[in-house]
């Protein structure tokens, strides 16, 4: 436990751990291709936590004392979660979604090419990886727990007890953010708030490339329930300070059906 940590690293730390999926029957149950496909995506941005969590030390992000305590066990519970889901996909078959780099948005890739020392000067960096990480987390949180429905129960066991610690991951985020963005002048807000609309794009875009992405997610996409719980991300980036009306999610979703 962190000396003097804030209530929200406190409520994630009292709830570390990693989530139980041995010896649970994954081995024996059979995923539809698509369920398949889509749980293949979740296991490679699993996996691109630890690409995360490196780009976060490089700019500077450990000075932060909460980012610098929660890092390293959000980075452990994650390669967990891939960890299992590799497990379970093992057996599987279905066709693995092949990434589409080039397409990958160009203003992504001159983001990583921007010097990160400078950025880890302004309040912004620490703030706009705590408002990307809610968002991702969930999205992550929504999309777990709904392919739980339907699944074999030991699968549903398992994408449950993921959901829940992406939510648990959320909160922490979500917390960070707001309490960065109350503390941050309005001029650092608009900064911010130009950056984050240049740089967000959904979780696995930038993994796989839009044109790929689009192959494994467009047919979920298309359920008008998983599109009104995707949207509600909005509602969260919003409610964090110097971000109403962003509307992420939505522009995103009005462009891409
Ligand atoms: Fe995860
Ligand atoms: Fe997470």
């Amino acid at each position: 436990m962190t000396l003097l940590a804030t209530g929200h690293l406190r409520r994630f730390e009292q709830q570390a751990g990693l989530i139980d999926w041995r010896d649970t029957g994954l081995e024996r149950c059979v995923l539809d291709a698509d369920r398949a496909r889509i749980l293949h995506v979740a296991a490679m941005l699993e996996e691109d936590t630890a690409i995360t969590t490196a780009h976060a030390r490089t700019l500077g992000l450990m000075r932060c004392p909460d980012i610098a305590a929660f890092l390293p066990q959000w980075e452990h519970e994650e390669n967990e979660h891939a960890l299992a889901l590799r497990f379970l996909l093992r057996n599987q078959h279905y066709r693995v979604p092949e990434p589409t780099t080039e397409t990958i948005s160009i203003r992504r890739r001159l983001i990583a090419r921007l010097p990160a020392q400078p950025l880890a000067l302004f309040p912004e960096t620490a703030f706009l990886f705590c408002v990307l990480g809610a968002a991702a987390e969930y999205v992550a949180t929504v999309m777990y727990s709904e392919l739980a429905k339907g699944s074999d129960p030991p699968v549903a066991a398992l994408l449950r007890a993921i959901a829940r610690q992406e939510a648990r991951h959320f909160a922490f985020f979500e917390a960070e953010a707001k309490q960065r963005g109350a503390a941050m002048s309005a001029l650092h807000g608009r900064v911010a708030t130009r950056v984050l609309r240049a740089v967000w794009e959904p979780i696995g875009v930038p993994t796989l490339g839009i044109a790929a992405w689009s192959a494994v997610f467009s047919e979920w996409l298309a359920d008008p329930r998983i599109q009104q719980r995707l949207v509600m991300m909005d509602r969260v980036v919003d409610s964090i300070p110097h971000l109403d009306g962003v509307g992420l999610m939505a522009t995103f979703l009005d462009r891409a059906l």
